[in-house]
């Protein structure tokens, strides 16, 4: 068995890529029944007792683990979120957006396990450093969160994190099937994580149009749209287009504030459907298990 296996607990070293404001214990289920690792994305959820709620839901619908991810510099309620994961069982974390050395001293003492997710070889370093039992290297081609500057690929960003950190790495981005797959373990990690394919999926609370937009998505169908200083990578849809188009400054049409309601309405005029690259590769809307069963087959 592999280190991250055991940090896991489940079957197959697949991640469920936590999608912040779209989160759903049925999906975070369906993807730990499926033997992956489902994941609360608890970047932005603020309520205790909707995250115990959600908690128990998942319970009620699975035996099998699954983790939960929380957004550093995101949320003010982190370190009340970590204890109530504590008291309800739940083992390993990932954390993203903002710096290990904040969050790590509280995941310690509490005895949790923590991925940390590295947009770039340096911060996979420091997360080593701050204590982190793995890393989730994600590539520019991935969905979500990006930084505002020059990135890698996960064929260069991968392996140069396998070299630097001597912890079992996550390859996140770009990845939707078995070639994927086998691509990122071929590359040194030990498992991947999921994000846009998972979204498209039959139990994905995502909307219909929001998985349509995946499916529609062509080669080069996206970019990174600037938000306060960093990035989101969104598809390019037609008032996009021609925004782009006609030079005008993304980060002053679009506003952060609008994303959830933007998201959850299906609204893309208002803020662009987040997904990465692969959703190219993405041409139906299937089952988890299925999604699962061919990438480890
Ligand atoms: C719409 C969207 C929202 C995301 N929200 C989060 C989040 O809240 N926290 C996080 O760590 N990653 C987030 N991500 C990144 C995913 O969890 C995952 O790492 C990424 O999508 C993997 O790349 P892929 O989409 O090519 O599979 C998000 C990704 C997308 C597409």
């Amino acid at each position: 068995m592999t280190q991250l296996l055991e940090i896991l607990g489940c079957k197959h070293p697949i991640i469920q890529g936590p999608i912040g404001h779209l989160n759903d214990p049925k999906m975070v289920a369906a993807v730990s029944e499926a033997g992956a690792f489902g994941m609360l994305a608890l970047g932005f959820e603020r309520d205790l007792g909707n995250i115990k709620r959600m908690i128990n839901e998942v319970r009620e619908l699975t035996d099998k683990p699954f983790g939960a991810n929380l957004m550093i510099a995101i949320n003010p309620k982190n370190d009340a979120i970590l204890e109530l994961l504590t008291e309800e069982g739940v083992k390993t974390v990932t954390t993203s957006a903002g710096s290990p050395k904040k969050l790590y001293p509280k995941i310690k003492e509490l005895g949790l396990k923590v991925l940390h997710v590295c947009l770039a070889a340096p911060p996979a370093v420091k997360a080593a450093d701050a204590g982190a039992d793995g890393v989730i290297a994600s590539g520019t081609e991935s969905g979500g969160l990006r930084t505002a500057g020059p990135e890698s690929t996960n064929l260069i960003l991968v392996p140069l994190v396998c070299d630097i950190v001597k912890l079992p790495v996550v390859a996140a981005g770009g990845i939707a099937d078995r070639r994927g797959y086998r691509a990122a373990l071929a590359l040194g990690a030990q498992g991947v994580q999921i994000g846009t394919a998972l979204l498209a999926s039959e139990e994905s609370p995502a909307r219909q149009a929001y998985k349509e937009a995946i499916i529609g998505c062509g080669d080069a169908g996206t970019t990174l749209l600037p938000v306060g200083g960093i990035t989101m990578r969104t598809i390019i849809n037609p008032k996009l287009e021609g925004l782009m188009a006609s030079g005008a400054d993304l980060s002053k049409e679009y506003a952060a504030g609008n994303r959830n309601k933007a998201w959850s309405k299906g609204d893309f005029d208002l803020y662009p459907a987040g997904a990465g690259q692969i959703s190219a590769l993405i041409n139906e809307i299937r089952p988890v298990k299925d999604i699962i069963e061919e990438m480890v087959s």
